[in-house]
C-alpha cells in the first residue's frame, strides 16, 4: 500500500515534467484556482512567501507572471495604501480569474493593484522604478529567461530586489542551485537564501 502511494506521487511529480519537455507553452489558464488553492499554499503559504521575500508597506511590487494572483492580493495587502502592486501576465485568461477575485466585495478596498496584460520581456514601466520583483514559479517557465531578467534589472531601482520561489510540484521546478546560477547571470547578488530544496526563495539584489 505505502509503496503503491509512493508510485503514484512519484509519477504525478514525473508525468508532467515529462510532458513539459515538449509542451513548452505558459501554464494552461484552468489552473488557475488550484495555484490560489488551500493544498497549493500548503508549499507556497502567502505570508512566508512575503516575509522571505522581504515585501514591505509602501513598495512598489511587480508580481511578474502573476497568473490567477494568487499572491497578488496577499501582496497588495502587504504593501499598504502607500505601495503598489503591478499584476503582469501574458495570458488574459489568468488576469481575468485576478479581476474576478478583485470584484468580490471581500477585495473592495483594494486599489492599489494596476493588472497588465504584458509580456515579461517588454515590461510596461520606466527604468528604474520597482523596489521589488516577485517571481513565484514563474521564472522557469518563460522561453528567455535572461531576457526576461534583463527586463526585470531594467525596471528596479538601483539596489532593488528580486524575488524568486519556486516548489517541487511545479513541471519546471529547478534546483535552487540553477536559479542563483541564472540570476546571478543577469547582474543579480544574492541577498539571502531561504526555505527547503523542494519549496524555496532566493532574494536577490540588482547590482
Ligand atoms: C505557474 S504560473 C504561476 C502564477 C503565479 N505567480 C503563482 O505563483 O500562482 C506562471 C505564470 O507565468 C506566466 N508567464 C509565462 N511566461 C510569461 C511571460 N513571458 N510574460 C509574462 N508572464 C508569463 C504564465 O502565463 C503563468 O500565469
Amino acid at each position: 500500500m505505502a509503496a503503491a502511494i509512493v508510485g503514484i506521487i512519484i509519477f504525478l511529480i514525473a508525468a508532467p515534467r515529462i510532458v513539459k519537455k515538449w509542451y513548452h507553452r505558459p501554464a494552461p489558464a484552468h489552473i488557475g484556482p488550484f495555484l490560489s488553492s488551500p493544498l497549493r499554499f500548503l508549499m507556497q503559504p502567502p505570508d512566508k512567501i512575503i516575509e522571505r521575500s522581504g515585501i514591505k508597506p509602501g513598495m512598489t511590487v511587480l508580481d511578474l507572471g502573476c497568473g490567477s494572483g494568487a499572491f497578488t492580493i496577499p501582496v497588495a495587502r502587504a504593501v499598504g495604501e502607500q505601495g503598489k502592486v503591478i499584476a503582469v501576465d501574458i495570458q488574459r485568461a489568468m488576469l481575468r480569474q485576478l479581476k474576478r477575485k478583485l470584484a468580490k466585495a471581500k477585495n473592495h478596498d483594494i486599489k492599489n493593484i494596476e493588472v497588465r496584460h504584458d509580456s515579461a520581456y517588454n515590461l510596461p514601466m520606466a527604468d528604474g522604478t520597482v523596489d521589488l520583483a516577485l517571481m513565484v514559479t514563474s521564472l522557469p517557465e518563460m522561453a528567455e529567461r535572461e531576457r526576461a531578467l534583463r527586463e526585470v534589472r531594467r525596471v528596479l531601482k538601483p539596489g532593488g530586489i528580486l524575488a524568486v520561489s519556486e516548489m517541487i510540484i511545479d513541471p519546471d521546478f529547478p534546483w535552487r542551485s540553477t536559479t542563483i546560477k541564472l540570476c546571478e547571470g543577469e547582474g543579480f547578488v544574492v541577498e539571502e537564501s531561504l526555505g527547503k530544496w523542494w519549496s524555496y526563495t532566493v532574494r536577490f539584489r540588482r547590482k
